[in-house]
């Protein structure tokens, strides 16, 4: 789920450890380690509570030397935060870290206490340790000993295990969970995540699901889950070394909002001709795919299933053809209807969401004609198990709250209503027009970003606030649902998202002077419906803030801030009336002194179901 960094190189590797879990941060983690094999052969572990710098911290005070090690950061599924829980594991020899769930770890553990294995931690993954010394027992190598364990194991694993007394190498295995394997000459490596090597490395072999590796410091060798050894494909990273810095920012949360123009200005760079978007831009085979289809199910978790939820409108109003989309984890075990000729689109900043994976992987058996992955993550596990993809091209995303991934997404999700609707009757001059709102798109966003200063005042009046109600209506509702998200994940103040005109049926009880009511209202066909729910609003002692079109004419006054947004096309109202809303979360988190970039409980990536 977290951060797994690992090394074999002659020089010493702690701090080149160290500092990948340092750029692994933004992942979100409770708890930190690393293990290194000295040059007697003994094992150095440390283990810190909190923050990455904790360790670090305790490494400068207790040098660890040695070229072989591994480290990790820990999201906790089993087993509370601590440092007896934190990993590497260890059992005998062998040193482990684990990023997943083992969900058979009870009685795989009651079989190894039988056995006399004693166990020092609550967590899942200590079984990882103690299998592997088992049948290290019986199989000649590591190696062996890996691929027998993991035979036994379900649910979900990246895992690189050492044996310190023979620190000539490391072996991995992935399923579930990435890892990807950093060369370097004379030297290996191995993350969770490329960015966490790029100091290092930029010459990068993903692995894919069941893959077993060893790796030593002249070579590595990749076996697949049926046992034959494989070759993986050795790709040159032109990921940004710098991706890991805040610039002058405060936060990296901060740092991707403004990110938004450049970042969308490159999503559309080279897709789009006068009049419509190239069809190349969803990778090869996708014109004669979209011809065919005749329905989407769109699947995500959290702010991507936002994003698919504005798609639904977008491609059921403009591009001609239905739409349904739904939460990953409900879809994945729900038996449903497939449409014929169903396109499965799936939504993923990090591409490696393991229930958006897994809706991916059931659809390929259930009967849909392609997939199609929307995803900001090159070489990802969605990426390389769709048909299709669209790189949405944001650049790293180091905030756990999304920001920059979502406006991408819809603009890519704005491409293939072009893209699928010239099949589906919308006309060249529509298609025009959308084409010359979505170029618009980097400009009004710097004029939106200008908001900045009055948000910031205004999101002094939520410091003392513990509830507060989001409205919007048709493709604004889903920007109220990611506006509510986004302050309850880094503020922590309680946020629900209506459709406006669903108030009467039950929220309109909520509503009183200390529940502040936020509004999106653009000035679209659905404006005088949404400035009737204002006023039911109003009538009940409710204090409103409305992010509105300049010629909305909504006015401030005692019970209602208003904030004008610039007038936009309707098409790119949905992306532009985001940013506003992103703001007054990051601010609201300053006033309250949250942890912004790394909310509590929450981590970057949900490898885990
Ligand atoms: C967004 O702010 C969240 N932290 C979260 O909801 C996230 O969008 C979700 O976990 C999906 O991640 P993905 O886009 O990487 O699949
Ligand atoms: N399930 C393991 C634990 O709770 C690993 C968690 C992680 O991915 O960080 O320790």
């Amino acid at each position: 789920m977290c951060g797994i960094v690992g090394a074999v190189a002659q020089r010493d590797v702690v701090d080149i450890l160290v500092e990948g879990l340092r750029r692994l941060e933004y992942r979100g983690y409770d708890s930190a380690g690393v293990a290194v094999v000295g040059t007697a052969g003994e094992l150095q572990r440390l283990r810190r509570l909190g923050k990455v710098k904790e360790l670090a911290d305790a490494v400068a005070a207790q040098p660890v030397p040695g070229g072989t090690g591994i480290a990790h950061t820990r999201w906790a599924t089993h087993g509370e935060p601590s440092e007896r829980n934190a990993h590497p594991h260890v059992s005998g020899n062998i040193t482990v870290v684990h990023n997943g769930i083992i969900e058979n770890h009870g009685p795989l553990r009651q079989a190894l206490q039988a056995k006399g294995y004693v166990f020092n931690s609550d967590t899942d993954t200590e079984v990882i340790a103690h299998l592997v010394e088992d049948e290290l027992k019986k199989a000649g190598s590591l190696l062996a000993a890996v691929q027998n364990a993991v035979k036994q194991f379900s649910g979900a694993y990246g895992t690189v295990l050492m044996d310190k007394t023979d620190p000539s190498h490391l072996v991995v295995a992935r399923s579930g969970s990435p890892l990807v394997i950093g060369l370097g000459i004379g030297e290996n490596f191995i993350a969770s995540d490329q960015l966490a090597l790029l100091p290092v490395t930029r010459r990068f072999m993903f692995l894919e699901e069941g893959d077993v590796a060893e790796i030593t410091r002249q070579s590595v060798t990749v076996y697949d889950k049926s046992g034959v050894q494989v070759e993986r494909a050795v790709v040159e990273s032109n990921a940004s070394y710098d991706a890991g810095d805040k610039g002058q920012y405060r936060h990296f949360m901060l740092k991707e909002i403004y990110e938004q123009p450049s970042a969308i200005n490159n999503t559309l760079e080279g897709r789009l001709s006068n009049d419509s978007v190239l069809d190349e831009t969803f990778g090869n085979g996708a014109a004669d795919l979209f011809k065919k289809v005749k329905h989407i199910q769109i699947v995500a978790c959290g702010t991507s299933y936002h994003s698919g939820m504005v798609a639904r409108y977008w491609l059921e109003s403009l591009g001609g053809i239905s739409c349904n989309v739904e939460i990953a984890s409900e879809f994945r075990y729900r038996k449903s209807f497939v449409q014929p000729n169903s396109l499965l689109v799936s939504i993923s900043q990090s591409g490696e969401t393991a229930d958006t994976l897994a809706a991916l992987r059931m659809a390929k058996e259930a009967g849909y004609i392609g997939s199609l992955t929307i995803c900001n993550v090159a070489g990802s596990s969605l990426v390389r198990e769709s048909d299709l993809a669209f790189m949405t091209r944001a650049g790293a995303e180091i905030g756990v709250a999304s920001t920059k991934a979502f406006t991408t997404q819809l603009v890519g999700l704005a491409m293939l209503t072009l893209a699928i609707g010239k099949y589906n009757g919308l006309t060249a001059a529509q298609q025009q027009e959308m084409v010359t709102a979505l170029r618009s798109l980097p400009a009004k966003l710097e004029e939106t970003l200008t908001l900045a200063t009055s948000i910031e005042t205004l999101a002094e009046e939520f410091a003392d606030k513990h509830h507060s109600l989001f409205l919007g209506r048709g493709d604004q509702y889903p920007i109220a649902m990611e506006g509510a998200l986004k302050l309850k994940e880094i503020s922590y103040i309680h946020a629900e998202a209506y459709a406006a005109g669903e108030l009467k049926h039950g929220p309109l009880a909520l509503i009183d002077a200390d529940m502040p009511i936020i509004v999106v209202a653009p000035n679209n066909e659905l404006l005088e419906k949404l400035q009737s729910n204002v006023e039911e609003v109003r009538a009940r002692g409710g204090i409103l803030y409305v992010f509105a079109d300049i010629d909305a004419h909504f006015k401030s006054d005692a019970t209602q801030r208003v904030v004008n947004v610039p007038h936009v096309h309707p098409l790119i109202a949905p992306i532009i009336y985001t940013i506003p809303l992103q703001l007054l979360s990051y601010y609201v988190a300053i006033i309250k002194g949250t942890d912004v970039d790394q909310p509590r409980n929450l981590a970057k990536s949900v490898t885990v179901e």
